[in-house]
């Protein structure tokens, strides 16, 4: 760093400790939730994601031509624009903007633009080289790619002050610009300057009431680590042995996570105090777990997802999809949400990721989002670029803008569009299951990972895709999510519990809930610290059982007898369980703890705890414990889908709305409880549905018969 460098920092880091509070805590409240098929004119969302930038102002028409003849009816604009509409600094130009916009409206569609404040210009990085973000090592990046800020950097906040506040002047009365997608995608990078180490410490004062508190808290004794005043405390850079107080490390993910969040705040309080009609959401990641995105959620109006089912590698992949999707319900109260980015096409950077779907899966991958709760899909990208560093991920048309197979696909979907409006309007996904996803724990199993083949979300996907092959809703819920609707609720591995959730999760069973708990749950408390309880600790009278040994498994592999007298293979970790009330449900089948309790299951208050163990990559394991949990809450498991199919339902008052999706080329029959009408065709569907490849069935409840 030269001098001109750390002069220009120290007075950064003075003007960030100098910031007024209100800067950042301007009170303006979420608006109530939002219904997007009204917000979008009564239509649902069927939109793409538009770089009129990229093109030649020629094409603009053509494309609009295009777009309104497959149905669509939405573009997201602007979010990497920002050189374009700040030419310099405090210059800006909106006209190329106004004039896409015109063409656009003038073909029905309207628009949500992206403030565009992950991608700071090269002119601003080059004026102010302090806004980019520094690694663990203490280096700063050098500019290049996206996404390269420091959250806490004063220049930063005010270059995106001027943006957004020019942005929120220009379009306020605009009526083709419906809302605001806030930067995109945030979460990353962690920055380790000096700047966010003073903000870390200002965080570790507002949270801890005295410095003597914190140390007690992270337990800073060992090995002598406890600070003396607040100036002292590090951020978990790398270090020697990269090993870092596992408490440090945990208040400094949750520093970074509510940064993002303020740092969307900031944004939304300037958007909602200038265009209060507009609505503000921000695209996110789905199963990404650098945020908290139940925290950070709070304040937006409505979530978006960026949905690339083309990903997932998972032997049951379009559960895995699934998953990703009902988290993001699942991170704002359950509300429906928007699909902001749709995958269209193969995606690659440097190098093709996948290889090409067979093109009628993009419709079925986009109708399964709508099965789970999105009010909307929004297809990234419109065209494939030509530059840059998406060359090789494939909108909907390629460069040559050749009405191709991809093309043919979404408009089908869009011709389709009217009938599923109708059928959907008003309803929303209901669950009697819920899977509990802790942030703390998955940031804790980060910091310390278990054993190498440890993997908090496979189990999530293990549990879920268990429930979801018996045709059972599942919701994602978060520690400050309401459980009250639930019959059963799912906890994998819950590893790092507070007070307040613990106590939640007991009132939870003792008005009758099912709770299924597995290896390591209760083990560490609100600061990443082992409780001094016997484990599962604050569960260990709920489960009816008591742990005083346990094996992580690096290599060797165990087996588990039961549940239903079966032997599975058994991995990963195995807590041996003493029941003190339970039942025994299953047992580990080898070395020196054969014929002790691998899972078990105790009746507490007018509620039931299974307790499992261990791990088993068998999904028929999971299978027969998802039975013993509905056996327990009283729900009737449907009979299992056939591999390759999934059904999904919504609901509003009486009213159903069926998804069956097949995601393979072979056909498929399944059984229904009674007739349904087809949303499409409005004819009555028999019983027994047999389902083409890779074909979409839209259902819903016959319309009531005449008196
Ligand atoms: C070494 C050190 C101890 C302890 C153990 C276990 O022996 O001297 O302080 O760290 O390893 O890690
Ligand atoms: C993310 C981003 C998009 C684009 C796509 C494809 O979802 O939000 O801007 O980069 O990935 O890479």
């Amino acid at each position: 760093m030269n001098n001109k460098l750390i002069g220009g920092f120290f007075v950064a880091v003075a003007a960030f400790i100098l910031m007024p509070a209100s800067a950042w805590t301007q009170q303006t409240a979420p608006k109530p939730p939002l219904d997007l098929i009204q917000w979008n004119d009564g239509k649902l969302i069927y939109g793409v994601d538009y770089y009129p930038e990229h093109w030649d102002e020629s094409q603009w028409a053509k494309d609009a031509e295009m777009m309104q003849a497959a149905g669509i009816n939405f573009v997201r604009l602007a979010e990497f624009a920002w050189v374009k509409l700040e030419t310099a600094e405090g210059r800006f130009d909106f006209a190329w903007l106004d004039r896409a916009l015109k063409v656009l409206n003038g073909h029905g569609i309207r628009a949500v633009l992206g403030t565009p404040t992950a991608s700071p210009p090269a002119w601003l990085m080059a004026k102010y080289p302090d806004i980019a973000a520094t690694n663990e090592e203490g280096i700063r990046y050098r500019y290049g790619s996206r996404r390269n800020y420091c959250l806490h950097n004063p220049n930063f906040i005010a270059a995106t002050r001027r943006i957004v506040t020019a942005m929120a002047e220009h379009y306020k009365n605009h009526p083709g610009v419906i809302g605001w997608q806030i930067d995109n995608e945030l979460g990353d990078p962690p920055c380790y300057d000096a700047v966010c180490q003073a903000a870390f410490q200002k965080w570790c004062k507002a949270k801890y009431p005295s410095l003597e508190a914190l140390n007690q808290a992270w337990g800073t004794i060992f090995w002598g680590h406890t600070y003396g005043a607040w100036s002292e405390i590090p951020l978990p850079w790398n270090t020697l042995f990269q090993v870092h107080s596992p408490s440090l490390a945990l208040d400094y993910h949750r520093f970074f996570s509510d940064a993002s969040r303020d740092y969307l705040k900031f944004q939304a309080d300037i958007l909602r105090a200038m265009t209060p009609d507009k609505s503000i959401t921000h695209n996110e990641m789905g199963m990404f777990d650098q945020v908290d995105y139940s925290q950070m959620n709070t304040a937006i109006d409505f979530v978006s997802f960026d949905n690339y089912p083309m990903f997932n590698k998972d032997y049951a992949s379009y559960f895995q999809a699934g998953l990703a999707l009902d988290l993001m319900r699942g991170s704002k109260a359950n509300q429906n949400f928007l699909i902001m980015e749709e995958q269209a096409g193969m995606p690659g950077w440097k190098s093709y990721w996948a290889g090409n779907a067979p093109v009628a899966l993009y419709r079925v991958w986009a109708y399964q989002a709508l099965a789970h709760g999105a009010d909307g899909i929004c297809y990234f990208r419109w065209r494939t670029s030509r530059y840059g560093t998406e060359q090789y991920w494939h909108g909907i048309l390629d460069q040559d803008s050749y009405p191709n197979p991809r093309y043919a696909t979404v408009a089908r979907m869009g011709q389709e569009m009217p009938q599923v409006t109708a059928a959907l309007r008003g309803s929303k996904v209901v669950s009697a299951v819920g899977l509990l996803v802790s942030p703390d724990s998955r940031w804790a199993f980060h910091i310390q990972p278990l054993v190498k083949n440890f993997d908090y979300d496979r189990q999530l996907r293990l549990y879920y895709a268990a429930f979801r092959r018996a045709r059972m809703n599942v919701d994602v819920l978060f520690p400050s999510s309401d459980f009250s609707a639930y019959k059963i609720i799912v906890a994998p591995s819950l590893f790092v519990v507070d007070k307040a959730l613990a106590a939640k999760l007991v009132t939870f069973v003792q008005e009758g809930g099912t709770l299924v708990l597995s290896y390591r749950s209760g083990v560490k408390d609100a600061h990443n610290v082992v409780t001094q309880q016997t484990l599962p600790g604050p569960f260990a009278e709920l489960a009816g059982a008591a742990i005083h040994e346990y094996d992580p498994q690096v290599d060797q592999e165990q087996t588990v007898v039961g549940p239903g007298y079966s032997r599975f293979p058994a991995q990963v970790w195995f807590d041996v369980l003493e029941p003190t009330t339970a039942q025994v449900l299953a047992t580990y089948g080898k070395g020196s703890y054969a014929g002790k309790a691998a899972a078990t299951a105790n009746t507490y208050g007018n509620g039931t705890v299974i307790y499992v163990g261990t791990e088993s990559p068998s999904p028929v394991f999971y299978e027969r414990l998802a039975a013993r949990a509905a056996q327990a809450a009283k729900l009737r498991l449907a009979e299992t889908l056939p591999e390759g199919v999934e059904l999904a339902v919504r609901e509003n008052g009486d009213k159903k709305i069926i998804f069956l999706l097949n995601y393979t080329e072979n056909a498929h029959e399944v059984s229904l409880d009674q007739d349904y009408q087809n949303v499409l065709t409005g004819k009555t569907e028999p019983q027994k549905v047999v389902l083409g490849p890779f074909e979409v069935r839209v259902l819903t409840n016959p319309p009531p018969q005449g008196p």
